[in-house]
Order: C-alpha cells, then structure tokens, then sequence
C-alpha cells in the first residue's frame, strides 16, 4: 500500500511537469566542453529545465525528488537523419555505393509500404526499438505511401518521443513503382489529415534528391512549405556520382546546395536538415552558413556505402549548424552513442589518410553533436540549460565491470562507446516520463516474422 501510494503520488507530480532528478548530471554547452555535476541535481518546471544546481536550493524543497543514485543522467539524444521503412533491412545488402544500393536494396523495400499490413509490422518493431534506444527527438523519412506515412506517425505518437517525419516525394530517375505523378496532390491531402492529430509528432517535407525530384515537384513544395509553414529535411553531397549527376540536371545552379536554393528549400524560412554534406565547396557552406541550415553527419552510412568523410571539423570551425544522424538503413544501428563514436573515428581517418589540417574530433565535440548540436533543430532542446526542453535519459552502467576505479568522465566516455539500450535505464521528453526500456520484447498480436 505504501509503494502504491508513493507511486501514485510521484506519477502525479511528474505529469504536472514538475520535478527534480538527482544523479550525476553531463550537459554540453559547447562543442569544447562537458560539464559536470556529480551528485547534482535537475530542476524542471512545467517540462522546462530550470538549472542543474550541485545544492537544491530551498524554493525547489517541496518538488518531488526522483533520485537515480550513481545514475548518469544525459540530455536525450536526437538522430536527425533516418528512414523509417529501412530498417527492415538494416546490416544487409551494404557492399554497394550509393546509387546501385538505392536501386537494388531500398526502392524495392521502399515499394513494400503500399501494403499496410506490412507497413505495421515494420513500423512497429521501428518505433518501439527506437524507444528503447537513447534517442529522444528524431527526424524521420517514411516512404511515398500516404496511408503507411500516417501509420508510421500514429505508431511513434504513441512511444512519446517528439518525430518529424515526411512522406516522401520523388517523380523522376526512380523505379515506376515508386515514381509519383500526384506528389504535390498527395502531399497536400496527407498534411491536411495530419493537421492537429498529434502532440509528439509533426510533418516534415520530405523531397528524397535532387536527382529524384523534377523542378515542378519541386516548385510545387516550395509552395506547401510556404502555405504549411514546414521544415524541410534532404540529402546534399553525399556521393561524388551523385553531385555530377546534380550538375548534369540543373548545370544553372552553382553548386548541388544552390540548386535546393532555388526553389526555396534549403534554410532560411524553411529550417532544413540535408543528410551527408561530405563534397561542400566554400560557397555552399557559406549559403548553409546564410540560411542556417543544419548538416546532418552520418558516418556509419558515409562508410558503409563507401561515399567519403565529411569535414565535420571544417563545419564546427565554420560555426556551421551540426548534429549526427543514423541514416539507417545505410547506417546499421539506431544509436546516436554508435554515431558518436562513428564521427570521431571517419575524423581521424580522414585527417591521417587526407586532410592534416583537419584536426580529428572529440568525444567532447561528438557528444555535443549528438545532443544540443542536433537538438537545435528542434528548438532549444539537447542540453539542460534554463529554458530547455526537459528530455533525459538516465544511464545505469553497472553492467560495463571494471576492475579499476574510473572517474564519471571516463564513465561517460565508456557508455559513448561500449552501451547498448540495456544501459538506458529511464527516459523524459518534454518532462514526461515516457520510461525506461521495454524489458520483455513486444507481444507478437502482429504475427511479427522471427518473434517467438
Ligand atoms: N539519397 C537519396 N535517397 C537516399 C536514401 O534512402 N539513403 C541515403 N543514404 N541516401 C539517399
Ligand atoms: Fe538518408
């Protein structure tokens, strides 16, 4: 009775939004720096951080305390990079580059999602695994499909993670069965029944390339993105046939990024995400730099589909909007902690085998990208500075054995690199608490292939 009592009583105080979290506190500021508070605690009022202090100062005493003990507590993580209807394929089929793999893997499984039956079985094991992952926040691609689009939103509306996510629009240089002919059409009908449906989810324009987009598509977007006041998310330079290719169909822009320019999708009042960016020239990143738009840098994709390193380094120098994706199914994994370690590995490859100028980064800079770095493409979101959005995630890292002592940085810096969703032990979006990994798996009522 007594359990139940304080039970009720904390889920209550934690739906008003107002709360305290005790453990030992990381947060990024910087790209530079890490801060600490062994020990501390975190305040949030009405789903906003209001500090993280080392002593509770009295006004918060009355606050419900949740305290994690040895716990690390972290801003929540944000992908901003990633396609939903891909991770069924996810660790197969990656000894290819960009163009033959799109052809071969992900039209093919992309044209699976006219069927819904099959769209819920995949978005389904999507969105619960990406509960169970570190991320709070994410960006996400659906397919063309309206109806599987909407499915994939009602899904991740559900695990409480805030998503963008877009059907997405292409009408040219793509396989019949996934070329569009209504895409402005259909995009307007799917924005329209999405409107007001959702507190966790929200629409994204979605146009796949350049190279699979025609100029009216992207004419016709540029208009609902104004009339619907959308965020934009694509891929930019991601492969050095790809960029060729760009300049063959639109040899007037001056750069593959000026092309999106030109129609008004890329930054300025349309805040806009492009996955990749691993061949920029200066003045594309002086227009990215113009127009704030945010690179999405996805090493474990850029590797696997051999397309190249992005000069992150050269980006952070340039004070460049910066934060990590996954881009699965390209990348293999849903872990923006893998993605972190991913940045800085390609970052010292491509400073020993191509650019010494480029110095490679840090565990710092990488956690930095991974929480406020992406989380600004959500607002003030990835760190736990005043007046930030309250996401979390509390770690338990008891099971990664040392038999030395290890200071929090250090355990910091093991979980970036050796945890898995077994170590999250507790999430908050927006000062909810949505909890903490799903333990047991999900029920098979879907009939899931491979589930017992
Ligand atoms: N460029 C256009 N579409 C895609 C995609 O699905 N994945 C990746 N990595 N790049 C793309
Ligand atoms: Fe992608």
């Amino acid at each position: 009775m007594v359990f139940l009592f304080r039970r009720e009583r904390c889920d209550f105080m934690l739906n008003t939004g107002s709360f305290v979290l005790k453990g030992n506190i990381f947060y990024s500021k910087a790209p530079d720096e890490i801060i600490c508070v062994p020990e501390g605690f975190i305040v949030c009022v009405h789903g906003k951080v209001r500090g993280v202090y080392e002593v509770l100062p009295k006004q918060y005493a009355n606050i419900n305390i949740i305290d994690y003990g040895d716990k690390i507590i972290i801003p929540g993580l944000t992908d901003i990079h990633t396609h939903a209807p891909q991770y069924s394929f996810r660790g197969l089929g990656m000894d290819l580059e960009l163009i033959e793999w799109l052809n071969r893997n992900a039209f093919p499984e992309e044209a699976k999602y006219s069927d819904l039956d099959y769209a819920g079985k995949a978005y389904t094991i999507f969105a619960n695994d990406l509960k169970k992952s570190a991320t709070t926040r994410a960006c996400i691609f659906g397919t063309i499909h309206v109806e599987a689009t909407k499915l994939l939103m009602d899904l991740l509306e559900e695990t409480g993670l805030k998503c963008m996510v877009g059907k997405v629009n292409m009408d040219r240089n793509c396989p019949e069965y996934l070329c569009e002919s209504g895409s402005v059409a259909d995009t307007r009908k799917w924005l329209q029944e999405v409107a007001h449906e959702y507190e966790n989810v929200t629409p994204i324009l979605t146009p796949r390339f350049f190279p699979a987009c025609s100029e009216t598509l992207l004419e016709g977007l540029s208009r609902i993105q104004k009339e619907f006041n959308l965020p934009v998310q694509s891929h930019l330079s991601e492969n050095l046939a790809e960029v060729e290719w760009v300049k063959e169909l639109f040899p007037e822009a001056l750069s593959y990024g000026d092309a999106y320019n030109r129609f008004e999708l890329f930054g300025k009042e349309a805040p806009t995400v492009m996955a990749h960016c691993v061949y920029i020239t200066e003045g594309e990143i002086e227009l990215m730099k113009r127009n704030g738009v945010f690179v999405a840098h996805c090493p474990e994709s850029n590797t696997n589909l051999s397309s190249g390193i992005a000069p992150v380094r050269a980006y952070l120098n340039h004070k460049l909007n910066v934060g990590l994706g996954t881009d699965m199914a390209a990348g293999s994994s849903n872990s923006i902690f893998k993605a972190m370690t991913g940045a800085i590995q390609v970052s010292k490859l491509r400073w020993r085998l191509a650019d010494q100028s480029l110095k490679p980064l840090t565990v710092e800079e990488a956690f930095y990208l991974g929480t406020k770095g992406g989380g600004a493409f959500f607002g003030k979101t990835g760190s736990f500075e005043e007046g930030y959005e309250f996401d979390a995630v509390v770690l338990d890292d008891s099971n990664i054995l040392h038999p030395q002592p290890l200071t929090l940085k250090e355990r910091l810096e093991r979980i970036i690199y050796l945890s898995d969703d077994r170590n999250i032990h507790d999430k908050y979006v927006a000062g909810r608490r949505i909890g903490k990994a799903i333990e047991t798996g999900f029920d098979n009522t879907l009939g899931l292939t491979g589930v017992d």
